[in-house]
């Protein structure tokens, strides 16, 4: 790095004043022996790889370190051209691997002035605490790309380097999705960070980026009235951010981008003020923008999204005519119709308003930015038609313009004149893009990536896609597209996500096509009428089912970068290839649900493999669960429901660490639900074995096993590694599971009780055989939103130690034969929303609060002994009217006496039971039952 001109003159100074014995007399611009060797030293500490920096330029610098040559003419060293000390050393980007040990001969050369480290692999070591030694040292960049090279405390003696005008301890994390949790590596206490503000009064640079501070911002840093540039981003900062760090006279960058916890507002600004960088993303800042915003004329770059601001943009934004880039998305602002200034602010080429409530239509005079290179209006309730006038922006790149109300038809060529388009994003408006093909002419833009969900596209698709010889991504989901997949589709070799679900494509899926998209990862074709080539012999009828049925060639294996393959709801029937399991390390989520496969799941499931999903529901599978899937260490969720699967409880699945959803509905499993002390189920969420074959007693044993429902506090168990990524979405927030609960005469989708997927915690082993007693540990998992264990054997009380299940929204106790009281304690279940105890034996009056005087009549049904509202029956009055809470008839009441229990178990438990629990409690339901089994 450069010697700084300010430090001419106390070199010079130096130099006079020792004149007689200064070495330069001696040795000329040679640098010291000691020197020399000391930095010899420091070079043999290291190893040499290119994978310790991140910038392509990188090279070895230490290479032309040799003792032959004077150390001041090494690349990366500074020597003073009087005293010939080493003040300078830059080894930014020099492939360095290795530790910095605490006594390293780096330290004896005290002289220096400038210590430049950054982007190199120092291996997780500590930043030794003898950098404290060096006294004169002005600039010093440790900063770093990855996570990887320092960690651990920020020694206090950082703060001894008095001299310090720029100093840079940040790392840089790449890693992806952007939103995952960053590890912040080194640390730094607020008493280093307080003493650093004290003694370096002259400091102008100061960035920490990704370094754990986890305190509020001191207030001394506001005595830093030298400083220019502040960048504290990913800090884990909160408390209130000191003010009158905006009023530092000098300041021009602030960057505090990505603290959420960190409040604080922005201040009134004089006409003075120089700040030409201002990050606030991601914090929790708050209030207004005030109007002397506008005072802020040297401003060129204002990000303040994901804040919590309020009211309206200030119209003096008119006067920030020197913004180039402008990042408003989801500030809390409501824009309402389209600002006039922005007409001013000429010089924009980056303007993302996504989810800032705008209105109204688009302006044609927008277009007069003719700068802007990024435009998002991304998710607002923009509406009326997208001016034509678009066509002028001749810079434009990106336009984002998806999940608005914009309507009208809309030529699709018209966008193919923008000569740099490189993203399109017309997703889930109200629009009808026309495809003549004939305005598509020879030069097309260089579209990366095209989403065109919902756009009421019809006709085949459309061929000059086939020309973006560039497309990366292709989102066509949701329209009207017909026909087969063109076979020039293949020769998009760059497409890394495809997606067409949700159309009328028809054919044959064909795997040995898709091998030509060497980059694909993220394949969906859901809902559609794709379907397989029979396999060979299937007129024939004599071979079994399962080698007749063709089925996913295992050609599909053969795509090595698939992260996501979505095949789920078209008509693919035979077998699924038993290497989806096994050949592929890259596939995380296998949808394959609502088809016509038959035959296994793969048998083979290798070890490393990186399945997190599998979804097989809806189909014909049969045979056991692969004891391999344990193989599958990442595996979070498996759902086989609607299949035939034919198997005792997978209790081995136990031990897989990440496993939350374990779907079993509708199969032929059977035998106990048992669990061996071994298997914990660490992580389950959800256990779905309903309408199975399911026998015998529900031990507590068992249920103690399940520990991860134990916690009250369901937010412990979010999915925080739930993330994965493709175009902009989060996959695992699409998921839909469902569980139905009998109610109100109707099935009800659980999906309408306030919980989202995340935080569900439910069991559900409805429509099996349990027998025995309800056991009352069954209380302790008490992060429980839904229990259904309707529609089985079970007897005795229902245990009051449910009371403890606090988290509960629903609980369904019916079809059993319990008996005794219903526990005056379950009154205290605040969040119960669905209950349903009908179809018992229980007695006596029912609970009397608020809550479960929602509960209608048809919940407690079908009790003999049960009274009290919303029944009829008042207790104590033995001569109320029915018990049944349902409509009073002879009919049903001679219905009641026949056991009705053994009928439904005894018609085979399925789907009968199924459909009965569905319907049994309407007020036609004894009818009903009564046309179905007599
Ligand atoms: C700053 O802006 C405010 C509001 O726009 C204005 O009233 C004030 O005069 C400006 N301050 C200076 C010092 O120019
Ligand atoms: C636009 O800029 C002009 C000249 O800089 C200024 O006079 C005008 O007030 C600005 N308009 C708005 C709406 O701020
Ligand atoms: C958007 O505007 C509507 C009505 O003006 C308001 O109810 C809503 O809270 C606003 N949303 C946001 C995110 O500001
Ligand atoms: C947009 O540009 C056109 C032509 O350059 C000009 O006539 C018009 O006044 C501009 N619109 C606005 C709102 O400034
Ligand atoms: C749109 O914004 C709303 C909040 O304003 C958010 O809930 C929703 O998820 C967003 N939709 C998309 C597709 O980003
Ligand atoms: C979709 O397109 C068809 C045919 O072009 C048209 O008849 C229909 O009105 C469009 N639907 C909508 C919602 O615009």
């Amino acid at each position: 790095m450069g010697l700084l001109s300010s430090l001419v003159f106390p070199t010079l100074f130096l130099f006079l004043s020792s004149l007689p014995f200064s070495p330069i007399l001696i040795n000329g611009h040679q640098c010291h022996g000691t020197e020399s060797n000391a930095l010899l030293h420091f070079k043999d500490s290291f190893v040499i790889s290119k994978f310790a920096s991140y910038d392509l330029y990188s090279y070895p610098k230490t290479v032309s370190w040799v003792p032959s040559i004077d150390c001041c003419s090494w690349d990366g060293i500074e020597c003073d051209e009087l005293t010939g000390h080493v003040i300078g050393i830059d080894l930014s980007s020099s492939q360095l691997y290795g530790s910095i040990e605490a006594n390293s001969s780096l330290f004896s050369l005290v002289h220096l002035q400038s210590l430049d480290l950054s982007d190199n692999d120092f291996n997780h070591s500590q930043i030794p605490s003898m950098i404290g030694n060096f006294s004169q040292l002005r600039y010093l960049n440790l900063s770093q790309a990855s996570e990887t090279t320092f960690s651990g405390e920020i020694p206090p003696d950082i703060s001894r380097l008095s001299n310090l005008l720029s100093l840079d301890l940040s790392s840089y994390t790449l890693s992806y999705p952007p939103d995952d949790a960053i590890i912040n590596q080194l640390q730094l206490s607020i008493p280093t960070l307080r003493s650093l503000a004290q003694n370096t009064i002259r400091l102008e640079k100061l960035h920490l980026s990704c370094v754990n501070i986890s305190a509020s911002v001191p207030d001394v840093l506001t005595k830093l009235t030298y400083l220019q540039s502040l960048n504290l981003f990913n800090c884990e900062l909160y408390g209130e951010f000191p003010v009158g760090i905006f009023h530092l006279p000098n300041l021009i960058t602030l960057s505090l981008a990505r603290n959420p916890n960190l409040n604080g507002f922005i201040p009134d600004f004089q006409s003075r003020a120089l700040i030409s960088k201002l990050v606030i993303s991601q914090t929790n800042f708050r209030g207004r923008i005030p109007t002397s915003i506008g005072n802020l004329t040297s401003l060129n770059w204002l990000s303040i999204a994901y804040c919590n601001f309020q009211g309206s943009i200030p119209s003096s934004f008119g006067k920030l005519n020197q913004l180039v880039h402008l990042n408003l998305r989801s500030s809390g602002f409501t824009i309402g119709t389209f600002p006039l200034f922005f007409v001013n602010l000429t010089k924009l080429s980056y303007l993302d308003l996504e989810r800032c409530n705008l209105t109204g239509e688009i302006p044609s005079w927008i277009t007069n930015l003719t700068s802007l290179d990024y435009w998002s209006f991304y998710n607002n309730t923009l509406h009326g038609e997208i001016p034509h006038s678009l066509v002028r922006m001749d810079n434009l790149a990106n336009l984002y313009l998806g999940f608005n109300r914009l309507q009208g038809k809309l030529e699709l060529g018209l966008f193919l004149k923008m000569r740099r388009l490189s993203v399109l994003d017309l997703s889930y408006n109200k629009l009808s893009l026309l495809n003549e093909e004939a305005s598509f002419n020879a030069s097309l833009p260089p579209l990366k990536v095209l989403y065109l969900e919902q756009c009421n596209l019809t006709g085949a698709i459309p061929t000059w896609i086939m020309n973006l010889t560039g497309l990366q991504r292709l989102g066509l989901q949701e329209n009207h597209l017909q026909g087969e997949i063109p076979h020039s589709l293949f020769t998009l070799e760059n497409l890394e996500t495809l997606s067409i679900s949700g159309n009328s494509l028809e054919g044959t899926f064909d795997c040995d096509m898709f091998l030509k998209l060497k980059m694909l990862n993220y394949l969906s074709l859901s809902n559609n009428k794709l379907s397989l080539l029979p396999g060979k012999g299937s007129s024939n009828g004599t071979l079994p089912p399962l080698e007749v049925a063709g089925g996913i060639s295992p050609l599909i294996c053969n795509l090595k970068s698939l992260v996501l393959l979505d095949l789920a709801y078209n008509n693919l029937s035979g077998t699924i290839p038993s290497c989806l399991g096994s050949s592929s390390q890259s596939l995380q989520i296998m949808m394959l649900q609502g088809n016509k496969l038959v035959g296994h799941l793969p048998q083979t499931y290798v070890m490393g493999s990186a399945l997190k999903m599998i979804d097989v529901t809806d189909n014909n599978l049969q045979g056991e669960l692969p004891r391999e899937l344990v193989n599958c260490r990442g595996l979070e969720f498996l759902d086989v429901s609607y299949n035939k699967i034919n198997d005792s409880f997978p209790y081995w699945l136990g031990s897989l660490p990440e496993l939350k959803v374990i779907a079993l509905r509708f199969n032929e499993f059977h035998g106990a639900i048992h669990c061996p002390s071994t298997c914990t189920f660490p992580k389950l969420h959800i256990l779905d074995l309903s309408h199975n074959l399911f026998s015998g007693n529900l031990t507590p044993e068992t249920i103690k096993n399940w520990k991860s429902m134990t916690t009250s506090n369901i937010s412990q168990l979010l999915y925080k590694d739930w993330t994965i990524y493709f175009g902009g979405k989060n996959w695992f927030t699409h998921i839909f599971y469902s569980f139905t609960m009998s109610n109100k005469g109707v099935v009800t989708d659980y999906e309408q009780i306030q919980q989202t997927f995340y935080l569900m915690v439910a069991i559900d082993i409805s429509g099996n055989r349990i027998s025995g007693e309800i056991p009352s540990v069954l209380g302790d998992l008490k992060s429980l939103v839904l229990l259904n264990l309707s529609n089985n054997l079970f007897i005795g009380d229902i245990p009051s130690s449910f009371r403890k299940l606090s988290n509960l929204q629903a609980l369904d106790l019916s079809l059993n034969s319990l008996s005794g009281k219903i526990p005056q304690e379950l009154a205290e279940l605040t969040f119960l929303e669905f209950f349903n105890v009908s179809f018992n034996n229980l007695s006596g009056p029912i609970p009397e609060n608020n809550q479960f005087s929602t509960f209608e009549g048809n919940c407690f049904a079908g009790n003999q002994g049960l009274c009290g509202t919303p029944l009829k029956k008042k207790c104590g009055d033995s001569s109320g009217s029915s018990p049944t809470g349902v409509d009073s008839d002879h009919d049903s009441e001679s219905f009641i006496e026949f056991d009705w229990k053994i009928i439904l178990i005894g018609y085979g438990g399925g789907v009968v039971a199924g459909l009965a629990l569905g319907y049994a409690f309407g007020s036609d339901v004894l009818l009903w039952l009564k046309r179905i089994f007599k």
